[in-house]
């Protein structure tokens, strides 16, 4: 079975990520780490154990990691997924912080992986604090790993956080810039663009969400406000003119569950702009090759969107 480490800063595609890598099959989750990111790093570790609670999953442990980025200001997302991350539709019966691991979720990667050698891939949806922390204490860490699985960044200079910054790494764009450095392992990366061009109909949302069950009644509750503000916000106007909604997140753990779900990458070395009145945080593709560099990404181009149907409905069965 694959074994698999997930980093998120729980938002609502965050969610829906680890829900279907808790439904594929041959899947095991050894843990999930958190990270500052669309809400604060408490909530992300509630919304975690929130999300494991309803799939039943709450022997997976959850570590809580870094409430910051390396540099700069915190930013959030609460306009998109609410200001809890989950859509601001609290559950009393939620589990108490009581049941995050005393281990720090940097410390847990290392140990986890180096536990595992050769046999754990790493998904990243979130901004990568804790990945970047986790290779400046363990520089062996990516030559133990089978890959690393990223949403985040952007091919086409077109943002969603600054003008040219995809919120993943505008959150964090030196951490972003470590990871793209220095995991010398193979890198999958779901960036924005692709995703925006991968977006599932509204169609299938109903469906998805009228399953019959506690995950997509759960869902429901929590996806509510991320569905009015991709209606309304001017960002996400494009996503409902091209008539579509998208789960960034999952294209990612997709990827990381199931070989077959991407049918098309391009192998470049890729880099992030650390300065830059509008270009902080921006990917930048080395297409001709003047970075020397010997790291180079896969960028998703294609993915099988029918499989992805089939494992997002499971998700929520
Ligand atoms: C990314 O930003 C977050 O808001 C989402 O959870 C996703 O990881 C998309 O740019
Ligand atoms: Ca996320």
């Amino acid at each position: 079975s694959k074994k698999l480490l997930v980093d998120v800063d729980c938002g609502v595609d965050d969610a829906q990520a680890i829900m279907l890598a808790l439904a594929a099959p041959n899947v095991e989750v050894l843990g999930i780490t958190c990270v500052h990111g669309n809400t604060s790093v408490e909530n992300v570790c509630k919304n975690a154990l929130r999300v494991l609670q309803v799939c039943n999953k709450l022997e997976i442990p959850v570590f809580k990691g870094a409430a910051k980025p390396i540099l700069g200001k915190t930013i959030d997302a609460g306009h998109f997924h609410g200001q809890d991350g989950l859509g601001d539709a609290p559950d009393p019966h939620a589990p108490g912080l009581d049941l995050i691991q005393k281990e720090s979720a940097v410390s847990a990667i290392i140990r986890i992986v180096n536990e595992n050698p050769g046999e754990v891939s790493l998904v990243a949806t979130a901004p990568l604090t804790n990945l970047a922390l986790a290779v400046r204490m363990d520089p062996s860490l990516p030559s133990k790993l089978r890959g690393v699985y990223i949403m985040g960044g952007n091919t086409e200079s077109r943002g969603n956080t600054t003008v040219c910054g995809e919120f993943n790494f505008s959150a964090d764009p030196e951490a972003a810039y470590i990871v793209l450095n220095d995991y010398q392992c193979p890198i999958y990366l779901a960036c924005w663009e692709f995703t925006c061009h991968s977006k599932l109909p509204w169609s299938f949302c109903d469906t998805w969400l009228t399953q019959n069950t506690d995950k997509a009644r759960f869902m429901a509750r929590v996806f509510k406000h991320s569905i009015e503000a991709s209606k309304t916000e001017r960002l996400q106007k494009e996503l409902v003119a091209g008539m579509g909604f998208i789960s960034c997140d999952s294209y990612a753990m997709a990827a990381a569950v199931d070989d077959s779900f991407v049918i098309e990458k391009e192998q470049q070395p890729v880099s992030v702009e650390l300065s830059g009145a509008y270009t902080r945080g921006m990917m930048v593709v080395d297409t001709v090759g003047f970075l020397n560099k010997t790291q180079k990404a896969f960028i998703i181009k294609k993915v099988d969107l029918e499989k992805f149907k089939q494992m997002m409905m499971a998700a929520l069965a």
